[in-house]
């Protein structure tokens, strides 16, 4: 019996539900989400991103945790869909948490702790203030990011400020994963933050920190340019001026899946 505990979880389950609505599902109209709670009751959205290269499907639940990772929270205490998780969903939260959980009786929800507090507030991912007044801020800007890196693999930390066209702005960073096909790059973090909140991308700053010759692998290039082909990237070139450039010129040639099955409706 842990009645409160429940509640908590129904909630999740309802924002799970809601969430859904921004998943970016046109290859199996599937659209799915997934909540993690943090332990001051935030609770952090994340949503199904398919991509024309299937293997690069961003799952719902790696979505969450990317996002809490960039705004600075790894404080998860619960991670909950509206259906039962897969074996697979459930080794990866296991494995990027590596702490005790237990697994709900019907499945849908994994939790550190039994107590769970309250449901709070959704996360807001956005960093506070106007965006970067000029292209040496916007750099500086995403060197301190990085700093959110969860590199406990590489000790490579990438960070980036995805400014979206309503003037905000979208923190992303590398978060590694036992499982290294489970690890994000800082880019698709932010496009994943950003697509989980309904914002647009307007411009992307990019720093590899230890690597001046940095620029975005091609993982990042293919999901970039299937959202945002345009965008400018300006990529942080240590003592020198910023190198700009865009997806679709990182990424001739692209494939776009423009023959894969698409829905009959
Ligand atoms: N990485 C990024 O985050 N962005 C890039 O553009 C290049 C690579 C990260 C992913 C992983 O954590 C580490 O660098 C090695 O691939």
């Amino acid at each position: 019996m842990n009645r409160p505990a429940d509640a908590v979880l129904r909630t999740l389950r309802t924002h799970a539900e809601a969430a859904a609505a921004r998943a970016h599902v046109p290859y199996t109209q599937t659209p799915e989400a997934a909540v993690l709670l943090l332990s001051d009751g935030t609770y952090v959205p994340g949503v199904r991103i398919e991509s024309a290269t299937f293997s690069l499907l961003i799952p719902p639940l790696l979505g969450a945790l990317t996002t809490a990772t960039a705004a600075g929270r790894r404080d998860v205490v619960a991670a909950v869909m509206p259906r039962p998780l897969t074996a697979e969903e459930a080794l990866l939260v296991r494995q990027a948490l590596d702490v005790p959980c237990d697994t709900t009786a019907d499945g849908t929800a994994l939790r550190t702790t039994a107590a769970l507090p309250p449901v709070g507030e959704r996360l807001d991912p956005r960093l506070p203030g106007p965006p970067a007044p000029d292209e040496a801020a916007g750099i500086a800007r995403a060197r301190q990011i990085a700093e959110r890196a969860h590199v406990p693999d590489s000790n490579f930390p990438v960070g980036c400020v995805l400014e979206t066209t309503d003037g905000a702005c979208v923190p992303g960073v590398n978060v590694e994963h036992p499982d290294w096909a489970r690890i994000l790059c800082a880019e698709r973090t932010a496009l994943s933050t950003a697509l989980t909140y309904g914002l647009t991308p307007k411009r992307l700053y990019l720093t590899c920190l230890r690597d001046t010759g940095g620029s975005p692998c091609g993982a990042c290039r293919q999901l970039l340019t299937e959202h945002a082909p345009d965008l400018p990237v300006i990529m942080d070139r240590g003592e020198a001026a910023p190198e700009h450039t865009t997806p679709s010129r990182l990424l001739p040639g692209a494939f776009r899946g423009d023959a894969l099955a698409t829905p009959s409706t």
